[in-house]
């Protein structure tokens, strides 16, 4: 396993030491519950449905992938990839290469122990992908120059529920943008999961002091002012009932997608995890998934077992549809003896959920030789923001720049999900879930 050397560890230009090490101290502290502690955690459907979310983005990326440029062996960088959470996924995708790195030593050890113990079950080892494992600050230092080949390229990157942490400083965030692109092949992706600025600051704004949340989850802000927030280091302390704790920082995506312009990276799409779960139930396979998962819970739950949440207010909407579902229903003998059951997720749960978005991009031009991507292009351009506001209506360099420079528009509109006329925090599984359950069942 490399380790973070002390010239890789030179190239560091922010000032940020502090919040990376209670990051790496709380990761490396946090303990793998077995599989009885995880079905037992009040939010183990939202840590499905978040798994469920990675699944579907990483498998419909994988075959975009092969389909765009045929079988041959796939090279993948999973940055912050934690204890190795995903190493299913990849065998599942069928990759040939991983390269895993995270700044949490201890996670970065049990991943590779995990990733060895996979090998161990297989009869054919040689069919499995081959990986390494890396520990490093990926905000500070580049990987290449850690890679067991520095000129391997790779088709895809993947980082899930972590780019927030490089939003610090702009050198930060460019230097974890650099790591996750700069050996992609033309065409090839970088996609993500991460907190949804504009969802955090309009639940900010709505909140009548600098906190809000509920049981489940909890957003604190560290920032003296709710309207001139900065583009970068905009720090709040995100916690999430028993698996986070740590300081994240805002993801102005209008600024993100400046960036990597800069490295040839164009947006495919960025949507709202409510917007993409609405999306991607219509295929078959990912509702058979999401079953399999268990990334709903059962309602009404089944006999002597209680439900996950407070069954006065997390699971109205719920009620309310199988009322109304009960109430059409009772004029059609075929239902009248079925008993009434759906999916969903408890309110709470669901408004931690809304708090999320994916993203992926494509790398469409080499900075180095000026050639483009000339492929077909599969993936949808929804969600592509004006990046004009970027550039014409900022006055301050980006560094020093607040979102009233620059995105004062994007962060006041974009609480609303595109489908719904609730704002996320206020709507309900029932506007998305149910209905889309109920439809499949
Ligand atoms: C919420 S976990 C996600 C882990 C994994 N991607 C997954 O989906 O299971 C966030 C991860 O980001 C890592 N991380 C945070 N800051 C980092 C940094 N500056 N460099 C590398 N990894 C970092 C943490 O150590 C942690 O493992």
């Amino acid at each position: 396993m490399a380790e973070q050397t002390e010239s890789s560890k030179a190239e560091y230009h922010g000032d940020g030491q502090y919040n990376a090490d209670i990051v790496a101290k709380h990761y490396n502290q946090l303990q793998e519950s077995g599989r009885e502690a995880r079905t037992e955690s009040r939010i183990f459907y939202m840590r499905n449905f978040n798994n469920w979310i990675k699944s579907v983005l990483i498998g419909e990326t994988l075959q975009t992938l092969k389909k765009e440029r045929g079988h041959r062996g796939i090279a993948v960088l999973d940055l912050c990839s934690g204890k190795g959470g995903d190493l299913l996924k990849w065998k599942k995708g069928d990759i040939a290469r991983l390269v895993c790195t995270d700044i949490a030593g201890t996670s970065v050890e049990q991943s590779e122990v995990r990733y060895k113990e996979m090998l161990n079950r297989e009869r054919h080892k040689d069919q499995v992908f081959t990986a390494e494992f890396i520990t490093a600050d990926c905000t500070k230092v580049r990987l290449r120059e850690m890679y067991k080949d520095p000129n391997m390229k790779l088709d895809l990157c993947s980082c899930q529920f972590s780019f927030h942490y490089c939003f610090e400083s702009l050198p930060q965030a460019q230097m974890m943008l650099q790591n996750a692109v700069e050996n992609l092949q033309l065409g090839g992706y970088f996609i993500g999961s991460t907190p949804h600025a504009q969802e955090l600051v309009h639940r900010l704004r709505e909140s009548p002091d600098m906190s809000f949340g509920n049981e489940v989850y909890r957003v604190t802000f560290d920032l003296p002012d709710k309207e001139n927030i900065p583009l970068f280091g905009a720090k709040y302390n995100f916690h999430l009932e028993g698996v986070v704790d740590c300081p994240e920082f805002l993801v102005f995506f209008p600024v993100l997608i400046k960036l990597a312009e800069e490295y040839g990276m164009k947006l495919r799409f960025k949507k709202t995890f409510a917007d993409y779960f609405n999306e991607q139930i219509e295929n078959q396979e990912h509702r058979v998934l999401l079953s399999r998962m268990q990334a709903l819970e059962p309602y009404p739950p089944e006999k002597d077992t209680e439900p996950m949440g407070l069954k006065d207010t997390d699971y109205k909407s719920a009620d309310e549809f199988l009322q109304e579902a009960q109430q059409r229903e009772s004029s059609d003998d075929r239902y009248r003896s079925r008993p009434q059951k759906i999916g969903t997720l408890s309110k709470a749960e669901w408004e931690a959920i809304t708090l999320y978005c994916v993203f992926a991009f494509q790398k469409v031009k080499d900075m180095k030789t000026g050639e483009t991507w000339s492929g077909s292009e599969v993936l949808s351009v929804e969600g592509q923001e004006d990046v004009s506001s970027v550039d014409s209506k900022r006055k301050r360099p980006l560094d020093k720049a607040s979102t009233s420079d620059v995105t004062e528009e994007d962060v006041s509109s974009e609480g609303v999900d595109s489908k719904r006329k609730r704002p996320l925090n206020e709507a309900t599984p029932s506007d998305v879930i149910e209905e889309k359950v109920a439809k499949s069942s």
